[in-house]
């Protein structure tokens, strides 16, 4: 989807939104929203502890912390999955019938936001490069939905980046280990990129220069080139080459593959004992 087409469709979204929780993400998506059109005075943020960007929005004619509860046309929860047991039945008043329920919150399934919350549930995973607007959501709907209000969903989350839509809410558990926490794993990389090249002998800021760089400027390409991320590993390796030695190393027996296979089942079984 082109922005403007992402403008278009927060310009057209119709209704009241209530934002609960306007941290790192509630706050991303806040900022996305607005800087996408979405009229400011048709949102309402709950949150305890607003920052000041969040307090500026105000004046921008948004409702922070109302002292009456009313019922929106689409709630959606920002809150940390340990907060919403104490802060879900509190989000009871901003739900009606036919409410929309956006949640992002990890390992917190439609189930327990319906049974909690009430409403008809949308249940989605962004990501942390939803704060520059280049964030993947996943996102997955209960049957109550209405096409519409999917569609307002669709355009509430696609204003931090691109949105994926499934339709077996199982898959969220490995949805939340590849990319929900997947971010990690790439500044984990630009870390031991540079700690590496600290131990092959080059001055620690010039090794952290080069590693964040390389990774941030490889994200670029990946995110730029239509070809294939094996392609591009390839463009890079002649045989007998520097390249070919370090990914005998990585590509080897307990290389990447293995680790990686390891490290996305431990944040599976995690999301899902979560959720129990
Ligand atoms: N960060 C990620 O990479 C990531 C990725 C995917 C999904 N998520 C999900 O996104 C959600 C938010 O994560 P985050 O990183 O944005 O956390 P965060 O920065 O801690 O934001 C949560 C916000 O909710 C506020 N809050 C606490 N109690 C509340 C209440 N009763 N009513 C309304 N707001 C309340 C918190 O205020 P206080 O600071 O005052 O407590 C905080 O500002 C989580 O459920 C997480 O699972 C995060």
């Amino acid at each position: 989807m082109t922005s403007l087409a992402k403008t278009d469709a927060l310009q057209n979204l119709a209704g009241t939104i209530a934002l609960a929780g306007a941290g790192k993400m509630g706050g991303a998506m806040l900022t996305g929203w607005l800087a996408g059109g979405l009229d400011a005075t048709r949102v309402t943020v709950i949150e305890p502890d607003p920052s000041d960007e969040i307090r500026a929005f105000a004046a921008k004619g948004i409702q922070l912390n109302p002292k009456t509860a009313t019922a929106a046309d689409t709630l959606v929860v920002a809150v940390k999955p340990q907060t919403f047991h104490e802060a879900g039945p509190a989000l009871k008043p901003f739900v009606g019938p036919s409410t929309l329920v956006v949640s992002i919150m990890a390992g917190t399934t439609i189930a327990a936001l319906e049974e909690v919350c009430g409403g008809r549930v949308v249940r989605a995973m962004p990501n942390t490069p939803a704060s520059i607007g280049r964030g993947i959501t996943v996102a997955v709907s209960a049957k109550s939905v209405s096409a519409a209000q999917r569609a307002t969903a669709d355009a509430l989350l696609r204003a931090t980046g691109s949105v994926e839509w499934v339709d077996d809410e199982s898959l969220m558990d490995a949805v939340t280990a590849v990319s929900g926490s997947g971010p990690a794993y790439v500044f984990l990389l630009a870390e031991e990129l540079a700690r590496a090249g600290v131990e092959a002998g080059l001055p620690a800021e010039l090794a952290t220069r080069l590693a964040r760089e390389t990774v941030a400027g490889s994200g670029e390409l990946l995110h730029r080139s239509k070809l294939g991320s094996a392609t591009l590993r390839q463009n890079v390796t002649s045989p007998g080459g520097t390249t070919a030695a370090a990914l005998e190393v990585l590509m080897g027996k307990d290389g990447m593959q293995q680790l990686m296979i390891r490290a996305i089942a431990a944040a599976t079984k995690r999301s899902k004992d979560l959720a129990k």
